[in-house]
């Protein structure tokens, strides 16, 4: 249970005083509640004991108060009860108010390291990532963790307490008879660890349920539109359903333990009390025992069991916490698996020159998509990657910028190995053009001025024109400033593409990726777009994936790739020449231009 403090003790630290301040206070809260008996005890034995009977464990005495009367005893008796009960109501408001307060900040805290985290966690992490799961980690999850904290501080820590002053008091004004009164203890403690080691694995199954369900529902409407068109609507039902039956079966293990938890403590709670009551009644009535002792001890018991009876609840509370803190902890746990290495120095302003020197790579373990890759960019020059799909092409571009390691070989710039140099000071100086375009929720101009902070708005506004932006952006009501949805749905593919081209532009880069650019765009906005990437090309070194003869003409050296090779390279008139897969590929288009050929395979009506 403390682990979980220590884990976070990092994000605690910062709240640390407060948290030391709500602590006292409650701690303050539970001495109150060990003093509130003994006014009631000093009535009962001194100011109601029949008159001329000296009372047997007289408090008044060792409190030098022999010499008052009766009355004035009960005047002190209750005006202590009331302040005491005054002060206590204050410290818990505080105390409650304070912890609770912490235990926000706290969260926020560990909420946010969470997410800075996750954020530097490479690709090959995020690959395998449901993205619900990723959600409820950084809300629930650590929601749970507030809860068990605020509840250890606020709960668990005055009944600590109170069972140390409660048993030292028992003690000393009556050993033996202190002795009967904790008999049950053992019983009860016994009782708490058993059920909190088996709410703890069912809670744990319910978090990982509560993940499913986030999952489920994340994953389904990123593709409502596949979804509605496929009308597999039913199918995405029945699936949640599933996994909404197994999140409910959890949550119902967990309330069947923690229902015959509290009854439990109940009539165990209430054995103590018989027995203290039997045992009691018959030393008050021998004669060996004030009432006033007896009542103290019925008041303790009652305030150790209550505390008892509450850990039911705290149990649920600390279990869900615990496992929800290890799952916040996997991920803090979880190196990035692309960081500096020691030493990594920071990039020079790199010339551009690019080259990968017997690349192998994989996703998976050792299955390899890339083999042995060699490919040269001189700085300044325009290098094109073809191929079929699936044959590595956007695999090779992510190894630029680092997104993931190489398996063997280097990845050189300016013929620094990338590993030598600090990531971030790579990616500075690499600009990416991806296969689908990603647009971020904010307005249009934020997009293009996205990962250029500082760029000016004449900047920004040329690259936009430059990557023929502005075309549709002048005819939207709010220019510029208009919204885009999250993922960006409100704009179409090529209108989505420009706006990443734009970004591109703006960042005024030395190596430049660009993978299938003009890939959402129709002939005419192609021609247009390919003249802003001109402006983009020129002074820099650009590594484009292209499948269109037109890009591929323009490129200084082409690289043609299959099956995670590169099986020729050259430029595009000897490719021609030489008769090989590349060739084939520049026939195909040819023909798709062309007119359909005569001979069809598809069936017409009249031979159907
Ligand atoms: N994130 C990933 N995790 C696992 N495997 C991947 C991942 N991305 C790509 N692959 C696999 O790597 C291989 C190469 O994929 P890559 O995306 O590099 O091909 P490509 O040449 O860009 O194809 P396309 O022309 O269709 O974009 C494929 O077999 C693909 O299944
Ligand atoms: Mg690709």
């Amino acid at each position: 249970m403390f682990l979980t403090f220590w884990r976070f003790r990092s994000a605690i630290a910062s709240h640390a005083g407060a948290m030391g301040g709500g602590a006292l206070l409650v701690i303050f809260v539970a001495a109150m509640e060990v003093a509130l008996p003994w006014p009631m005890k000093i009535i009962v034995d001194d100011v109601l004991q029949p008159l001329g009977q000296p009372a047997q464990h007289g408090t008044p005495a060792f409190l030098g108060l022999a010499a008052l009367g009766p009355l004035q005893l009960l005047l002190l008796a209750a005006g202590a009860l009331l302040t005491m009960t005054v002060m206590n109501a204050a410290a818990d408001y505080l105390g409650t108010r304070v912890l609770n307060s912490v235990g926000e900040k706290t969260m926020a805290t560990i909420r946010a390291d969470v997410f800075a985290h996750l954020q530097r966690l490479s690709l090959s992490f995020h690959d395998k990532q449901r993205l619900g799961d990723l959600v409820t980690r950084t809300t629930t999850d650590v929601d749970y963790v507030r809860a068990l904290m605020v509840s250890m501080l606020s709960v668990l820590l005055p009944n600590v307490f109170i069972l140390g002053f409660v048993t030292t008091i028992c003690v000393l004004v009556d050993p033996a008879f202190a002795l009967i009164g904790l008999a049950v203890a053992p019983l009860l403690f016994v009782t708490v660890l058993v059920y909190r080691r088996r709410i703890k694995t069912a809670s744990r199954e319910a978090r990982s349920k509560d993940s499913d369900i986030a999952a489920a529902m994340s994953e389904t409407f990123a593709s409502v539109r596949v979804m509605q068109t496929y009308t597999s609507e039913a199918r995405h039902e029945d699936d949640f359903r599933a996994r909404n039956n197994g999140r409910r079966d959890a949550g119902l293990r967990v309330i069947r333990l923690q229902s015959m938890f509290s009854p439990l403590v109940d009539v165990i709670a209430t054995m103590g009390t018989v027995l203290v009551l039997w045992i009691g009644a018959q030393r008050v009535l021998e004669g060996t025992m004030t009432l006033g002792v007896l009542l103290v001890f019925l008041a303790y018991l009652k305030a150790l069991y209550s505390p008892m009876k509450s850990l039911a609840k705290l149990t649920t509370v600390i279990s869900r916490g615990q496992a929800s803190a290890e799952r916040i902890q996997e991920i803090l746990d979880t190196a990035p698996a692309i960081s500096d290495k020691p030493g990594a120095v920071p990039a020079p302003k790199l010339a551009g020159a690019v080259e990968l020197r017997g690349v192998c790579f994989g996703y998976q373990g050792d299955r390899h998509v890339l083999h042995g890759i060699d490919l040269k960019a001189e700085p300044g020059s325009v290098v094109a990657i073809t191929g079929p799909t699936g044959a590595g092409k956007s695999s090779v571009a992510s190894l630029i910028p680092r997104l993931y390691d190489a398996t063997r070989g280097a990845v050189l710039l300016d013929g620094m190995d990338v590993r030598d140099m600090q990531v971030a000071t790579v990616r500075k100086q690499i600009s990416m053009v991806l296969q689908e375009s990603i647009l971020f929720r904010g307005t249009i101009y934020d997009n293009i001025a996205y990962g250029s902070e500082g760029a000016a708005r004449e900047q920004v506004l040329a690259a936009a024109e430059a990557a023929h932006v502005d075309e549709f952006v002048r005819n939207l009501p709010l220019g510029y400033d208009t919204p885009v949805a999250e993922r960006g749905v409100t704009l179409s593919g090529g209108q989505r593409q420009r706006i990443a081209i734009a970004r591109a532009l703006v960042r005024d880069t030395p190596i430049v990726i660009l993978d299938e650019p003009t890939s959402g765009l129709d002939a005419i906005s192609e021609q247009y777009v390919m003249r802003g990437l001109e402006r983009l090309m020129a002074r820099r070194t650009v590594i484009v994936i292209a499948h269109r003869v037109s890009t591929l003409k323009r490129a200084d050296r082409i690289y043609v790739m299959d099956h995670g090779r590169v099986v020729e390279s050259g430029r595009h008139g000897e490719l021609v020449e030489a008769g090989g897969l590349y060739s084939r590929l520049d026939q195909l288009q040819h023909a798709k231009d062309a007119p359909a050929p005569a001979l069809s395979l598809v069936p017409t009506e009249s031979s159907a």
